[in-house]
């Protein structure tokens, strides 16, 4: 069984080829990062038709890296949602566009699911277990049962995780991505300097929030002297956030555990999205799994990030569960993996 997957709903361009044990065959990415870098952030519309200009390359990249050719496909999976909707719909009509020539399936695929499913490939988890997503478009807990069957735990109210480490990062004058800059400039700062709240700490629930942690940075930055940070400033203000962030996250995973524990027989807390190559995330998390008897499992960084090989593999879960799409599919600009959660409020919420 071989799978070409395709993902375009962020600021990577992807094609991957699985097969269906697991085997990659080839995993091509490209980041628009330069392009949107001196925006500093992403702009939609540059990213569709950065992934416009690039897919066919790419997935031409990929098919000869796997030395198969379109006659090989059994099927082809492509990011569906949620994420930008010119990018996804570049990815979507690629894949449809193949999947009709080819006479192959095509299977639409949430995003989510991609970065959830993920751990089945490099770790070979098996369901149920819980899930942290956690990039800069998300930051969700989710039971993970089955393929398709998920149920939301927690989710943010108001930023992602790495939505809150990309504006902290620009406040603060680091470029973008922002993350690992606050991570490097963390290392050697004091995490005491600045005594920020630690976002939900305690609070009932497995929900997060970013934004007050956000708002007191940046009134930390102004009761500074005025003029431009000193480099020990950037530092401190990197660790001192970072510190909150990650404790923050600590004590609601820390509730995930109790109440997936209470629920499920499973016994694995598996992390995703870009926020799970922070280091200090990852000694928090592995600190809790450990306490609340859990195994840690943190897939590697080039599958963590956005890539192609998760959707290709999202793609084979569903194909050989006969979970296939037709091609009047319509991409979903928004798409809960857990559709009986409550919408979340607040501002800058995505799903
Ligand atoms: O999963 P991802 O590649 O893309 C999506 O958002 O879907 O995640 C990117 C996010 C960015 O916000 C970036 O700043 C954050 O992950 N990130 C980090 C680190 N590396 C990437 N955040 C904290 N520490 C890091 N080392
Ligand atoms: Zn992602």
């Amino acid at each position: 069984m071989i799978v070409l997957g395709l993902e375009t709903s962020c600021d990577e361009t992807a094609a991957a080829v699985v097969d269906g044990d697991g085997n990659v065959l080839a995993h091509a990415v490209l980041s628009q990062m330069d392009e949107h870098a001196v925006f500093g952030g992403i702009v939609p519309e540059v990213a569709a038709r950065a992934h416009l200009a690039h897919l066919d390359r790419l997935i031409a990249k990929a098919m000869r890296e796997a030395k198969v050719g379109f006659a090989d496909l059994d099927a082809v999976g492509a990011t569906a949602g949620p994420g930008l909707i010119g990018g996804v719909l570049v990815g979507v009509m690629s894949a449809k566009a193949i999947a009709a020539v080819h006479k192959i399936p095509f299977i639409a695929v949430n995003h989510l699911e991609g970065h959830a499913l993920t751990a089945r490939l490099s770790d070979k988890v098996g369901f149920p277990f819980l899930l942290l997503l956690v990039s800069g478009g998300h930051c969700q807990l989710l039971a993970v049962e089955g393929v398709g069957k998920y149920r939301r735990l927690g989710t943010t109210v108001d930023d992602a995780a790495g939505e809150a480490f990309d504006k902290v990062a620009k406040m603060i004058g680091l470029g973008y991505p922002g993350g690992p800059a606050i991570e490097r400039a963390a290392k050697s700062g004091d995490a005491a300097r600045f005594a920020f709240a630690r976002p939900m700490k305690g609070r009932p629930g497995c929900d997060f929030s970013f934004s007050g942690l956000k708002t007191a940075v940046r009134v930390a930055v102004e009761s500074l002297p005025p003029g431009p940070l000193s480099d020990k400033d950037v530092n401190d203000l990197a660790a001192s956030f970072q510190a909150a962030a990650v404790e923050s996250v600590g004590d609601r995973v820390r509730r995930a555990l109790k109440t997936f524990s209470e629920a499920y027989e499973g016994r694995s807390l598996v992390v995703a999205g870009g926020v799970a190559a922070n280091t200090a995330l990852r000694a928090e998390l592995e600190k809790r799994a450990r306490t609340a008897g859990f195994a840690f499992v943190a897939p590697p960084l080039a599958l963590c990030t956005d890539n192609a090989v998760m959707i290709a593999w999202a793609a084979l879960e569903r194909f050989k569960r006969g979970l296939t799409d037709g091609l009047d599919f319509q991409a979903r600009p928004r798409w809960p993996l857990d559709p009986s959660a409550p919408p979340a409020r607040g501002a800058g919420v995505k799903a």
